[in-house]
């Protein structure tokens, strides 16, 4: 699938978008995902694997799998810093919710870190609930907020 909308576009990750979406990984964490492990959920994942790009660049992404409990799981998203906030998050996740549906998947999980408010935001926008608290679920010790939507 692929999807253009204004000056973004939105389509399924290739594996020589790698080093790009490295670079969007690393521009948008504190604590990134090593390289080997987006390599993996590159091959592994590539059905629900999707890049932005905007003016010819990946500037975002967002990946998924199919959980047993038939929902999906939000494994990350991410937009470079100076292309926040110009809905290219929504349009990534709306692609990702979008297969999530045409899966048969029913609801959509993810965790978010508590202090990790703009992603919160994000998330709460889109429709996302706050459903449980998961004490200590990152391995540095913070605790994340379990969220899901219906689909
Ligand atoms: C979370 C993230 C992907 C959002 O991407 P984005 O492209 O900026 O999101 P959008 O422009 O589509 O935002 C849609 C809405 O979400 C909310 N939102 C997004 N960022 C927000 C922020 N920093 N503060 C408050 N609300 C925010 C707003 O309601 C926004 O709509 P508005 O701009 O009209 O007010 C981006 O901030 C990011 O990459 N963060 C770092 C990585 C990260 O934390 N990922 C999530 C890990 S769980």
């Amino acid at each position: 699938m692929s999807s253009d909308r204004g000056l973004v576009t939105i389509r399924k990750a290739l594996l020589s978008d790698f080093d790009k979406i490295v670079e969007v990984e690393a521009s948008s964490f504190k604590r990134p995902y090593p390289p080997a492990l987006l390599f993996s959920l590159l091959h592994l994942h590539s059905d629900m694997f999707y890049v932005a790009l905007a003016s010819g660049e990946i500037v975002g992404y967002a990946v998924g799998a199919k959980r047993c409990d038939s929902g999906g799981h939000v494994i990350s998203i991410a937009v470079r810093p100076e292309w926040r906030r110009k809905g290219i998050g929504t349009k990534l996740m709306e692609a990702l919710l979008d297969t999530f549906k045409k899966r048969g998947l029913k609801r959509a999980v993810l965790e978010v870190a508590v202090s990790n408010r703009e992603a919160i935001a994000f998330y709460e926008r889109l429709g996302f609930k706050t459903i449980a608290l998961l004490k200590s679920y990152y391995p540095w010790g913070e605790d994340a907020y379990l969220m899901a939507k219906e689909l």
